[in-house]
């Protein structure tokens, strides 16, 4: 699919039951300190996010900004401070002993750099075929090897039998990045969490990835998350956006809403800095990471407030809830409507 087949893809807000829920959830970490001065991090600050089959959500925002600890907390390995995360309504708070172990395989991550979630002395088959003997006993000997070179085929590599023998070290970026995509898929999750899946590989092979996880999504009705620090590409492959500051949803809608009609100044701030060919000179904004306030326990009002244009004092003092802005779109902004 091109870039302009897949933006030309109808845009719907979804009713559908949820498959995985995060609700007001908060995570915090120890920064430090001694027992009684300790500062606590406030990675997470009361977030909210639906994945529904078939579906993708891009989780969008700046180094540091939560999104990695967002897929952790879903993978279950970081608890929530405060908050609930539910998969098809129950709280995987509550998942032990096989319970737990299945939802392992319900749940699959795919990770920015492929070389390093691939044991570099094992071979591909190696990679494949250790998670299909632990989560689907059903399958044997040569049920096995036929799963794996179906696997590999429907990643797009072809012929399969050729990659089954081969280690990492001989594949390329893109092609281990399959790799990982296939092994994700041998325990044939419900929901897929894909961080930053293409920001290691060349530019040239980034949109076949895409494209492959477009398909994957669809022909196995995948609940995914799709994280990225690059808000272009979230319209390409997700049908909705939530953009994170902080720690803080401050934007949640359907993607081309978002990149279209940005209500949020900081989703405004990011679109201005996408390089834009029809402009002469692109406009990117200074960003530094160090822009970004560290949010801590004593930390109030609204984060982005250092670096917005339309910051009054209310907006030192509290953080506004959601104002709906559009069908399925909300911002947190005291000054949505300015
Ligand atoms: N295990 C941890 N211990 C302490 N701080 C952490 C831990 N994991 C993440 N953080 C902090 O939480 C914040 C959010 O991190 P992260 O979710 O990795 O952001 P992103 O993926 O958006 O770059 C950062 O300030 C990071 O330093
Ligand atoms: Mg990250």
């Amino acid at each position: 699919m091109s870039l302009a087949e897949l933006e030309a893809r109808p845009v719907l807000t979804s009713n559908a039951d949820p498959v995985i829920e995060m609700d007001e959830v908060h995570k915090e970490f120890v920064l430090g300190g001694a027992f009684l001065n300790q500062t606590f991090l406030r990675a997470l600050s009361g977030v909210s996010l639906k994945l529904t089959r078939g579906r993708a959500l891009a989780l969008v925002g700046e180094s540091g900004s939560g999104k990695s600890t967002c897929a952790r907390m879903l993978a279950r390995a970081y608890e929530p401070s405060a908050g609930s995360i539910r998969f098809h309504g129950d709280d995987i708070a509550t998942f032990k002993g096989q319970r737990l172990q299945r939802y392992r395989s319900e749940v699959q991550m795919v990770f920015q750099d492929p070389f390093g979630s691939l044991n570099p002395t094992q071979s591909i088959g190696y990679h494949l075929e250790r998670p299909i003997r632990l989560h689907r006993p059903e399958l044997k000997g040569k049920a096995i090897e036929a799963e794996m070179l179906a696997l590999l085929e429907s990643v797009g590599l072809r012929p399969a039998a050729d990659y089954l023998k081969r280690r990492p070290h001989e594949l390329s970026g893109g092609q281990r990045q399959r790799v990982a995509i296939a092994r994700a898929l041998s325990v044939r999750p419900q929901v897929l969490l894909a961080d930053e899946p293409t920001s290691m590989l060349d530019v040239s092979v980034r949109l076949g990835i895409l494209n492959l996880l477009e398909d994957l999504k669809q022909q196995r009705q995948l609940a995914a998350l799709y994280i990225t620090h690059d808000i272009a590409t979230a319209r390409y492959f997700a049908e909705e956006t939530a953009v994170m500051y902080a720690g803080h949803v401050v934007e949640q809608g359907p993607s081309q809403e978002i990149t279209d009609n940005p209500r949020h100044p900081y989703t405004q701030l990011l679109i201005e800095a996408v390089p834009n060919p029809n402009r002469k000179i692109a406009v990117v904004p200074g960003r530094r990471a160090t822009d970004i306030p560290l949010w801590t326990r004593s930390s109030r009002g609204c984060p982005f407030v250092s670096r917005c244009p339309r910051a009054t004092s209310v907006c030192k003092e509290t953080m506004p809830k959601p104002v709906s802005v559009g069908p399925g779109h909300t911002a947190r902004c005291h000054h949505v409507a300015s």
